[in-house]
């Protein structure tokens, strides 16, 4: 029988614990009615972890992480830790340990459930059916480049510095993983650059090029970021694969969000290198964030995590069938009609994080019947 795989999970703060439970639950019925089988271990990060240890990524949960097949995190942040120094505070957290990870791949795809087609903020029309994968470099570029700083200068005067670097190999190795995943889906990757002002996207943009000739079959287009958050609401629906660095995949993200309907809806993954053995370090996250402000309530909306979940059975494991399952079971709930607040419409039956949880796990029974 194969080795239980051991799973980190990293509830952090706000409404982190709160959606972590609710797949808690998943993973416990993975055990119970699949093959599948977790050593289910919990770590601190961010807020939680510098209340109880003082640091926003104590080494106690490093090790564990590297230890870890795969790491499943929550959210980090929130406004009672808004004053401590910047090196303290609950987001080192999180940029630490993908850090120290490598994970220098961010998967963002932003689907659009049917049912939810009505939930977005954009015309149905521009949104039904939408399906695209947002690549994000997670390691690089302005998060991490040096010198970086606040300078306090003679004349009483002060200066911010952040620098934006990119190497060839740091933009070859996000530009394969793109390339890859165009392969599987629909064979076309847009870069997203600032080609036209920032010369790291220049040669971002050459160095993309050049990869693109290991994959003949993927048409390669480039596109300017400020043009691309103008067609993201325009017409997402032109996009397949987008590749970007670390900044402005944060920002046309979130954007991307928005267009499902809810930020409570879009799971992430971010993946390493994998090491000679063919493990690969990953961590797997909802795109939202901590939500200070209704933490707590239980109305966050689970599904995001979730959906997290069963993109780490995919991308970790190749547990392909079991990720399908949850994520059919994500589909037949939202067509039942129930809705947490964040995606609730009228006709709707708004229901609690734990319903929500529940409501899953009902539709994973019937699905093994
Ligand atoms: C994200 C978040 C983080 C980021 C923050 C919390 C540091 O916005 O994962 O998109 O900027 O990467
Ligand atoms: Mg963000």
């Amino acid at each position: 029988m194969a080795a239980n795989k051991k799973l980190l999970l990293l509830p952090g703060d706000g409404i982190g614990p709160e959606v972590i439970a609710e797949v808690r639950r998943v993973v416990d019925w993975m055990g119970q009615r699949r093959s599948v089988r977790f050593d289910v271990k919990e770590g601190l990060i961010g807020g939680a972890a510098i209340d109880a240890t003082g640091h926003p990524l104590p080494d106690e949960t490093l090790s564990a992480a590297k230890n870890s097949d795969a790491i499943l995190l929550g959210a980090v942040g929130g406004p009672k830790w808004g004053s401590l120094p910047f090196n303290l505070q609950p987001e080192r957290g999180l940029l630490g340990i993908r850090k120290e990870l490598g994970l220098f791949a961010n998967l963002r795809p932003a689907l659009v459930f049917d049912a939810l087609a009505n939930a977005s903020t954009l015309k149905e029309e521009v949104v039904r059916g939408l399906d695209i994968m947002i690549v994000r470099e997670l390691t690089g570029g302005i998060y991490f480049g040096e010198p970086r700083g606040i300078e306090d200068k003679p004349d009483g005067t002060r200066k911010g510095v952040n620098t934006l670097t990119y190497t060839s190999p740091e933009v070859h190795r996000i530009g394969r993983t793109a390339f890859d995943l165009a392969q599987k889906r629909k064979k076309r990757v847009c870069s997203i650059d600032k080609a036209n002002v920032l010369e790291t996207t220049v040669m971002w943009r050459e160095e993309m090029e050049l990869i693109k000739s290991e994959f003949p079959d993927v048409e390669l287009s480039h596109m300017y970021v400020d043009n691309a958050a103008m067609q993201l609401v325009r017409n997402p629906k032109q996009f397949d694969v987008v590749v970007t660095t670390n900044m402005f995949g944060d920002i046309l993200s979130d954007c991307a969000a928005m267009l499902t309907g809810s930020l409570g809806m879009l799971p992430s993954a971010s993946l390493g290198e994998a090491d000679p053995s063919g493990r690969c370090p990953a961590l797997y996250e909802p795109v939202h964030g901590s939500a200070p402000d209704i933490a707590g309530q239980g109305i966050a909306n689970p599904l995001a995590t979730i959906l997290s979940f069963s993109m780490l059975l995919r991308y970790s494991f190749d547990i392909d069938e079991d990720a399908d399952m949850i994520e059919q079971a994500v589909k037949n709930v939202l067509d039942s009609g129930m809705r947490t607040e964040d995606i609730m419409e009228t006709g709707r039956t708004k229901v609690s994080t734990g319903e929500m949880g529940e409501a899953v796990l009902k539709e994973l029974d019937k699905l093994v019947a």
